[in-house]
């Protein structure tokens, strides 16, 4: 407790007025993804490993954006510095934990930009939606990276929205203009997110699975596997609730 008030603390003067709204929600990531690191961790593994691979496969490494960076614990940030010149991170927030680890591992080409990739303003202004359209203005992009963030902008969008209904189409929408804009951008692409979870019990029956995507078509991955985001014991002694994760 003594530690995630420290790091809100500190991440506060770091961060635009406009975005410290988020940094609470950031806090709260961090805290749980250290409570389950263990339940976590082959998550982490499979989503860097997909990221590496597509980063891999560039045939020329100058900039990588990677979009929802977070807390950096499934983006491999610093093979991503080693493979390519310039590596831009964008998230609602970069908390001071993550700035200082950046700092002390002496990551020099490593950016930081503070962005809602949603498009839920342009949206409600009736303006066209073209979240990722300010990757046009990055220079020399050859790989963006989705990094399991998808999910988050359609459950943000719709906290947002407040009160409407989970089917509202304005998150299908956001979702697919997300993908839309991954599919677009001149630069190779590799999309990582989790797209339905499931509550399972202790007889290992499943109750309930609530699919993310809103029905929208992301392709054929080429990777998937569960991630236990709750495990026994963090919400309920009597369920656990597994997500499953696609690379593309
Ligand atoms: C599940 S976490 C991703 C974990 C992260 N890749 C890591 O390695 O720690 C989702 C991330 O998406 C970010 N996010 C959610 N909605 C966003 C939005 N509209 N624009 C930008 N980032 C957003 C959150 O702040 C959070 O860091």
């Amino acid at each position: 407790m003594i530690l995630e008030a420290l790091n809100y603390a500190a991440t506060w003067p770091l961060t635009s007025a406009g975005h410290r709204p988020f940094i609470r929600s950031s806090v709260n990531l961090w805290a749980r993804a250290n409570r389950c690191r263990v339940a976590w961790a082959e998550h982490e593994r499979q989503t860097k490993a997909a990221i590496l691979k597509a980063a891999e496969g560039c045939r020329q490494r100058r900039t990588v954006v990677v979009l929802g960076s977070g807390l950096l614990r499934d983006v491999p940030v610093v093979d991503l510095s080693r493979l390519f010149d310039t590596v831009v991170l964008v998230d609602l927030v970069h908390l001071a934990s993550v700035r200082s680890w950046i700092a002390m591992k002496g990551l020099k080409t490593v950016r930081l930009i503070d962005r809602d990739v949603s498009g839920l303003e342009a949206l409600l202004a009736g303006q066209p939606l073209e979240p990722l359209s300010f990757l046009r203005q990055v220079p020399y992009l050859d790989l963006v990276v989705s990094a399991n963030l998808l999910s988050q902008i359609g459950i943000g969008v719709a906290r947002r929205l407040g009160g409407q209904p989970p089917e509202d189409d304005r998150i299908r929408q956001v979702i697919a203009a997300h993908i839309a804009g991954l599919e677009q951008v001149s630069a190779a692409s590799c999309l990582v997110t989790d797209v339905s979870y499931t509550v399972i019990d202790r007889g290992g029956l499943g109750h309930e699975t609530v699919d993310l995507m809103q029905c929208v078509d992301l392709g054929t991955p080429s990777a998937s596997w569960d991630w236990p985001v709750i495990p026994f014991g963090e919400e309920s002694r009597d369920y656990r609730i597994v997500h499953r994760v696609i690379a593309r």
